[in-house]
């Protein structure tokens, strides 16, 4: 990812959340300010936003965003793209983060972390796997997987707006990343079962320049680890 933001200072980003996400930006923050990377002509495109959080609520996922990455590195702020969970029409806003999204160039680079279910963005089984952004309903065990960023988990939202499986497959490049026992399943379905509406990140088999990085535990179920 460095190497691409060398070689074009203006690439289009983009971005996850979670908790396999922070220590890549502590990476990136650190490059920064040690001077490697310049993010001023860069823009970002996160993958997705809880319907009903405003930006500075403590658990949405642009002050998650703004506390681990933005805040730290030299992007200007009209830069950095999150759809808005608080506005009145969710559906619209979906609609018009597609069309940022497609205004921008398209994604260069897209940051992936992988769901236990296998879900990317929030794109939860079964999904379209051809769906642009839009509005997505959370099952009960993404929302409990995710409690850990809200003060009670019945305050989770239920929904969220989500880039599709389709606006993923269109960016240029795709980086998923899965670390854990917890992972190991979902991996083992996205890179060897069946490309499927069951498990949305198989779709990525189809993609032509994808590349997953697992640690050991996420890796532990596929049969041709080798
Ligand atoms: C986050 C997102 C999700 C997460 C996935 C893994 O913006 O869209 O698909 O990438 O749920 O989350 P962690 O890394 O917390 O296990």
């Amino acid at each position: 990812m460095v190497r691409n933001l060398e070689q074009r200072p203006d690439t289009v980003l983009g971005l996850a959340t979670g908790g396999t996400m922070e220590p890549v930006y502590a990476r990136l923050v650190a490059d920064y300010t040690a001077g490697h990377i310049d993010f001023s002509a860069i823009r970002t495109f996160n993958l997705d936003e809880y319907v009903g959080l405003a930006p500075d609520d403590p658990s949405s996922f642009m002050h998650y965003m703004r506390k681990h990455f933005l805040n730290r590195i030299n992007i200007p702020a009209e830069n950095a793209y999150i759809p808005r969970g608080n506005v009145a029409d969710a559906h619209a806003e979906a609609m018009r983060y597609e069309y940022a999204i497609v205004a921008s160039g398209g994604v260069d680079l897209q940051l992936l972390g992988l769901g236990a279910n296998g879900h990317i963005g929030f794109n939860e089984p079964p999904a379209i796997l051809s769906s642009l952004t839009h509005v997505a309903a959370l099952t009960q065990a993404t929302r409990a997987a995710n409690a850990r960023y809200f003060d009670k988990p019945c305050n989770v939202p239920r929904h969220a707006i989500t880039m599709g499986v389709g606006t993923i497959m269109r960016a240029k490049e795709i980086v998923l990343l899965a670390i854990g026992a917890e992972k190991a399943e979902a991996a083992a379905n996205m890179i060897e079962g069946q490309v499927h509406e069951n498990c949305p990140a198989s779709a990525l088999q189809d993609h032509r320049k994808v590349t997953v990085v697992l640690d050991q535990k996420a890796a532990a179920r596929l049969k041709h680890a080798r």
